[in-house]
């Protein structure tokens, strides 16, 4: 293992890091977050921003009072701030505050224009669930193919994007992948899609947190016309994500959710909505959770994304030559280290032989490390990955509609944050050295239902970390 040091060190900008685990052994180890991929910690900025934002929060856009007005100017400042992050050119695009990537993903196919005869939307075959379900429901999905190393296959989306020319609405991909870490070619994506005829949508949920995004002016082949984020992957907390897209689609059409917030004037017979944005936030907004990511947004400006990204690439590249000298090691994607530049820190893996809930179980219970080990919510593409024969997919598929979800195939992820470190990196692939070798202590059982491993004897009081009264 080299002996450098990274540099700089990020983990005075984040909250939490003091925390301590408990382990099966009775002591206490710092926790090591290693599942970056799936929620981020919140930066001390963002904490400071909310704190400042709850003195002086009220009702947004309907209030006359001082307090109004400064929500007003917070909440369409943040707009404005997360929009300039990714290159949005506010005359074109609009950004439509929701939930999460998950919300963005579904409004976006409620409220695309499909028509009879432009019905098909191409996406790859390793999308999220969130950007692969709600397609499914609206249009006539095609999934473009995957190389034979879990690569989007642009030789394969060139011929769908000829073959489906004339019945292409849309293009739907993600920047990266959240279990491989690939990253995809989006702006030559977006100029092939334009040039069909066709508009592209990304999502951004893995990409935003990890590299530059630019969406472009519609006039540049290579822009970007939506694409779909949240908060709590780039270190701000749950609750807020964004849905940037073109403004003209969006002062079309009715909106997916009706109610207050969104309409000119309402008469028994009739109501004329209001223009984009505020035709799709019906209700009243997260004031606070807007000012959350757009804080954390300005503090990764303030790092820079090139420096977040070679950070994170030194990370990567350590993680995966300590992965490969263990050996017995089976990686998903590439683990190739001198390729870490080209890729997120997202690192799916199998200790050969040894259940990816158990290996989860015991790197949380006896090293401290959390890591998330599954299926990621990309089923077809850990399925094609792992090579899974069709027939053990009918097996598994009964045993967890009967309840046993013990054999699900699945894989352990390793997903790195700005504020991990090289001690981070270390002491997970020592962890994972031993058990490999066999060498931990507890005796863990598996519960059928979840599939969940946890060693006999354990017991904690979570109560102590929760910051309501007991009930
Ligand atoms: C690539 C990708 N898309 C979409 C999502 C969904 O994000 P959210 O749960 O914030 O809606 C995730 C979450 O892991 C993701 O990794």
């Amino acid at each position: 293992m080299p002996e450098t040091r990274l540099s700089p060190d990020y983990r005075d900008l984040f909250t939490g890091m003091e925390v301590q685990a408990p382990l099966l052994d009775g002591s206490w180890k710092p926790y090591i977050n290693l599942d970056n991929a799936a929620s981020t910690p919140a930066m001390k900025s963002v904490r400071e921003a909310v704190n400042t934002m709850l003195e002086v929060y009220s009702s947004v856009h309907r209030g006359s009072g001082f307090k109004s007005r400064v929500s007003t100017y917070a909440f369409e400042q943040s707009r404005r701030v997360i929009m300039k992050f990714v290159g949005a050119d506010e005359s074109e695009h609009v950004g439509i505050f929701g939930k999460n990537t998950t919300e963005a993903c579904n409004k976006l196919a409620r409220r695309f224009p499909f028509t009879s005869e432009k019905d098909t939307v191409l996406i790859s075959s390793m999308e999220h669930h969130s950007n692969d379900l709600p397609w499914r429901a609206v249009a006539n999905v095609v999934f473009i193919g995957m190389t034979p190393d879990g690569r989007l296959d642009e030789a394969d989306f060139d011929t769908k994007l000829e073959r489906y020319k004339n019945r292409l609405a849309l293009v739907s991909v993600s920047g990266a992948s959240n279990v491989t870490g690939y990253i995809n070619p989006i702006y030559r994506l977006a100029e092939k899609t334009h040039a069909a005829g066709a508009l592209i949508a990304v999502d951004c949920a893995q990409l935003a947190p990890h590299r530059a995004i630019h969406m472009g002016r519609l006039s540049d082949p290579a822009h970007l016309d939506f694409i779909m984020m949240s908060a709590h992957k780039m270190y701000a907390p749950y609750g807020t994500g964004i849905l940037i897209g073109r403004k003209d689609i969006f002062n079309r059409g009715d909106p997916d959710l009706r109610g207050g917030g969104e309409v000119e004037i309402v008469t028994r017979e009739e109501v004329h909505w209001s223009a984009a944005p505020d035709r799709d936030e019906a209700g009243s907004p997260n004031v606070l959770g807007a000012v959350a990511m757009a804080a954390a947004v300005q503090a990764l400006e303030a790092i820079g994304m090139n420096q977040v990204a070679a950070h994170e690439a030194e990370l990567t590249c350590r993680m995966l030559t300590g992965l490969n000298r263990i050996g017995g090691i089976e990686i998903y994607g590439s683990a190739d280290p001198s390729t870490a530049a080209n890729r997120l820190g997202v690192i799916p893996f199998n200790i050969s032989g040894m259940s990816h809930y158990l290996t989860s179980a015991i790197l949380a219970f006896e090293f401290g490390i959390g890591v998330r080990n599954g299926c990621f919510c990309a089923h077809p593409y850990l399925l094609d990955l792992m090579q899974v024969d069709p027939q053990v997919v009918r097996q598994v598929r009964e045993q967890i509609l009967s309840g046993d979800r013990s054999q699900v195939p699945g894989m352990v992820r390793i997903s790195f944050g700005l504020f991990n470190t090289a001690e981070d990196v270390d002491a997970c692939t020592e962890g994972i050295r031993s058990i490999k070798a066999g060498n931990y202590r507890g005796v863990y059982r598996q519960n059928l239902a979840s599939g969940q491993y946890s060693p006999e004897g354990w017991k904690f009081d979570f109560s102590r970390y929760s910051p309501l009264k007991p009930i």
